[in-house]
Parts: structure tokens; sequence; C-alpha cells
């Protein structure tokens, strides 16, 4: 192992929000910040930003420890920011003791952050069956081995279910998971963030009590 010194170093060595990048005008930013989310998007899917529907996940479990992972944006709309994940997975556990999370995203070219907190609020059976079967029959396999995250005794333990789980679909294509969940994130605080490589970064905070109040609208220091 290299010396905390010399790990030290290479990091200080890395780069970080080199730049350019095109300064911001919020007040620009008069809509919901769906609207503004959504521009974002585009922008890093303009950019060419790899994977920019990757967001990172954060839950708190049942003891208060806090955990994260990254996941695949599949929708945003007036309600808020969806996602589907394996309801028994420890992020779905998580999740059905405290639907309280954050999703956080980071388009690296373009130096912006979105941090998004609110509830997560699981969608009925009939949507998460629709996106279930929207899925590739790889994917599917791989949810109905209902066994993410749990301790794996033997690689082939996987492929032997994975046969199985390909085998179940190709007999009925129909075949859906009871553990597939589509969540959306109702926000309460949504954070814009445009670095600036002057480290003077530009902040937009929408804020409101509930889903029902309308936002209000903050900049904030660097
Ligand atoms: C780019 C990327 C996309 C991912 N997308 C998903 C996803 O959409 N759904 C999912 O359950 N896991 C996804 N994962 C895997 C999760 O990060 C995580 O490892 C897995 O869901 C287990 O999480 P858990 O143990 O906290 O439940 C993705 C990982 C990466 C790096």
């Amino acid at each position: 192992m290299q010396a905390f010194d010399t790990v030290r170093q290479r990091l200080r060595g890395l780069k970080a929000l080199e730049g350019p990048f095109v300064p911001v005008d919020f007040s620009d930013a008069g809509g919901p910040p769906q609207a503004l989310f959504l521009d974002w998007l585009e922008a890093a899917i303009a950019a060419d930003i790899a994977e920019p529907h990757a967001m990172t996940l954060s839950t708190v479990d049942a003891d208060g420890h806090p955990d994260a992972r990254v996941l695949i944006l599949k929708n945003v709309d007036d309600t808020g920011w969806y996602f589907a994940v394996s309801s028994e997975s420890p992020k779905g556990r998580q999740i059905d003791v405290r639907p309280d999370v954050a999703l956080t995203f980071y388009w690296q070219k373009l130096g912006r952050q979105v941090r998004i907190r609110g509830k997560a609020k699981a969608l009925d059976e009939a949507i998460c069956h629709q996106d279930f079967l929207a899925r590739s029959p790889d994917a599917r396999a791989s949810v109905l081995l209902e066994r993410q995250s749990e301790r794996l005794d033997h690689p082939s333990s996987v492929d032997k279910a994975m046969a199985a789980s390909r085998g179940r679909i190709d007999q009925n294509p129909d075949l859906t998971s009871a553990a597939w969940q589509v969540y959306v994130v109702v926000p309460t605080r949504i954070e814009f963030w445009q670095g600036a490589t002057d480290r003077l970064h530009k902040r937009l905070l929408f804020q409101r009590a509930n889903s029902n109040s309308a936002w209000e609208r903050d900049l904030l220091w660097p």
C-alpha cells in the first residue's frame, strides 16, 4: 500500500473544476425547478456527458445509518423524479422504513451538480408492472433473482439462477416481479450548483414546506 503522503500528493495533483464553464444567470429561472432541471439535463446530453441520467440515491436505514448508491433516473414530471428498484433490496427496505431520500446528479464537463431532497412515494402495481415489462429480458431476469445484495456463496449460483429466470421469462413473457417498485421522489428542496474556476460558484435553492406549498427561491453563498 502506498504511503499516506504519496496518496495525498497524488490526489493533490489531480485537477477538479477546471472549466471553462458557461456562467449561469439564475434570474432567468422563474419557473418550477423541474423546468430548470430538464434544461440542465438537455445541456448534459448535448455536451455528450456519459450517463447523464445516473444519480446517487441516498437513504437512511432504521437505525439512522446513511447509505448511498448510483441509480438510473426514469422520468421527471410535475410530481417529481422517478426511479425503480427492487423493494426487497436494502434500499427498498430502507425507503419502506424511512421514505426521506436525497438524489444527487453531477455533470462533470459542465461543472454542475443538482441536489434533491424529498419523500419517495411508491407507485401503484400497474405502473410497476408496465415499467418491469419495458426492461430488457436480461434486466427482467436479474430482478427475478430477488436476492440483490445478499451474500453470494459461489459465483456459479448466479449463473444457475439467471438461467432459471430466463427460462421463466421465455415461458411467460408477461411474467412480472411483485418486488419491482417504481418510486417518485416528491421534492421539498432542490439546489442547482454551477461550479466556477474562480471558486465563486453560483447556487440556487428551491424550498417548500410540503408538496402543496409554493416554491421559495434563494441564492446561496458559494
Ligand atoms: C451507473 C449505474 C446505474 C445503476 N442503476 C441501477 C438501477 O437503476 N437500479 C438498481 O437497482 N441498481 C442500479 N445500480 C446498482 C446500484 O448502485 C446498487 O449497487 C444496487 O442497486 C444495490 O444497492 P442496495 O444494496 O443499496 O440495495 C446502478 C449502478 C451504477 C454504477
